[in-house]
């Protein structure tokens, strides 16, 4: 990220032109919030790309986006169905909304995917869900996820739509599953969902800050009036200087993905492919992974990579040392390496890539007995964590920004406290404690060990996290 790649997926113009694209609302431009002319044609031609009914630039992510799905389509005070394992935005969301959340129930104690350490949501859980809540308003996914796995989005619409409900997805991380559709898992929106926000400079040659968010064709003939509501909620969680700069960003993405994206994904796609079979057999990558009978759908575009020997370091200490040979890993677990290559990366940078693997592989320390297992087990102990639904002591929003008392104290000595703010490791930016929930004895150990084993805790700041006196 950005997929840019510092502006080389960019013709000349546009790199050096970028500072006369920095523009307010003139005559000649147009105005990002109440758009006429050149931006709500630029906004109609991405829907058309996208399949969506309505579209609408992001200037400050996905993250504003998801506010304003869930402000605009859900409303204050309603219950949504969603996973515990949902980006910390949908937390701010709920906590400023003050959305009830239906908590969707995982299977307890999976062992975590060799090249996907979060769960996929499965239609089964959904479908308990409403059943058991079914006034509910919406079910609320992300897919796919930072691994690159998707939910099978085409049968969880069915049973939303069937109990009328809405389906809002996540797919900030499936922006250019538009560009090949042969290739990719099928998009949100032709999926089914009714809404869904794209972070598109994860993926394509957007600005940092850039996504789309959609409404589908069919939502809109079912309320007409969900566009206004959108509108209106864009106005509360976007900045009211809506950046050109990052629109025309969008625009290109756009024009680039259905000119080039096609071709360029084949080019990729086959370079990854080949990282996966020279690495083999000290190395699992991704594309090997998923299998769509057994209903499993994995972004081909998104490189998890696993050694197959014994660890000798956390994976966090790999990243590190391949970001000191210039190549910067997106996310690092304890024991993945997560890529996300841009769909126009150079098959030389693919090169590098397996040289410095087999360099980092090469200067590895010999592994520990039992250091491997170790890592294992914390990982378990993490995902079973991440499966429990939270039980909040106070309500989120209570918690977050309510008139009690709060306090800094040192994470080490938090046991039994409960939390004023989200704390998430991060990368993947999937809380582990919500605002309001109590960091009990395995929530807290797990955390230092993380922290000790190079994970960067969000919430978390100089050792010290903000809790409820
Ligand atoms: C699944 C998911 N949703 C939402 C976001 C927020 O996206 P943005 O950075 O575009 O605001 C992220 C960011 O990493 C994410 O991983």
């Amino acid at each position: 990220m950005p997929g840019h790649r510092s502006g080389l997926s960019w013709p000349e113009s546009v790199r050096t032109g970028l500072a006369g694209l920095d523009t307010t609302e003139l005559a000649s431009t147009d105005d990002l919030h109440q758009p006429t002319g050149p931006a709500l044609a630029a906004m109609e031609l991405a829907a058309q790309c996208f399949g969506a009914g309505k579209t609408w630039f992001l200037t400050n992510g996905s993250t504003g986006g998801i506010l304003t799905i869930l402000a605009g389509l859900v409303g204050r005070g309603r219950t949504v169905i969603l996973p515990r394992t949902c980006h910390l935005a949908v937390s701010h969301a709920m906590a400023l909304l003050d959305i009830q959340p239906v908590w969707l129930e995982f299977p307890q104690s999976v062992p975590p995917d060799p090249l996907g350490f979060l769960p996929v949501v499965s239609v089964t859980m959904v479908a308990e869900a409403i059943q058991l809540h079914p006034d509910s308003a919406a079910v609320f996914l992300t897919s796919p996820d930072y691994y690159g796995r998707c939910a099978d989005l085409t049968a969880i619409s069915h049973v939303v739509h069937q109990a009328g409900l809405l389906l809002l997805v996540d797919e900030a991380h499936g922006s250019h599953f538009a560009a090949a559709p042969g290739l990719f898992p099928k998009t949100a929106l032709a999926s089914g969902a009714d809404a869904c926000v794209q972070s598109a400079h994860k993926t394509l040659p957007a600005l940092t800050q850039g996504g789309y968010l959609h409404l589908a064709e069919s939502l809109l003939g079912r309320e007409p009036l969900a566009a206004g509501r959108m509108t209106a909620a864009l106005k509360i969680f976007q900045t009211s200087s809506p950046s050109f700069a990052i629109a025309a960003s969008l625009d290109f993405a756009r024009a680039y993905l259905e000119t080039e994206g096609q071709e360029q994904a084949q080019k990729t796609l086959a370079s990854i492919e080949d990282l996966a079979t020279t690495l083999w057999p000290d190395y699992l990558v991704s594309p090997a992974a998923a299998n769509p009978v057994r209903g499993e759908f994995r972004d081909p575009l998104r490189i998890v990579i696993r050694s197959r020997n014994p660890l000798a370091r956390p994976a966090t200490e790999l990243a590190r040392e391949l970001s000191r040979q210039g190549i910067d890993i997106e996310l690092s677990d304890l024991t993945r390496l997560v890529l996300i290559p841009s769909l126009d990366q150079p098959s030389h940078d693919f090169e590098r890539l397996r040289q410095a693997l087999r360099i980092g592989l090469a200067d590895s320390p010999g592994a520990q007995p039992g250091y491997t297992t170790m890592l294992q087990h914390l990982e378990q102990s993490w995902l079973d964590l991440l499966v429990q639904a939270p039980e909040c002591v106070l309500a989120p929003g209570d918690a977050l920004l309510g008139q009690q008392e709060t306090a800094w104290i040192p994470l080490a000595d938090s046991a039994n406290t409960v939390v004023a703010q989200s704390i998430a490791p991060y990368p993947p930016g999937i809380p582990l404690l919500l605002p309001g929930e109590r960091m009990d004895r395995p929530r807290l150990d797990l955390l230092l060990a993380l922290r000790n084993n190079g994970i960067n805790l969000s919430g978390v700041d100089h050792d010290s996290i903000r809790v409820v006196v």
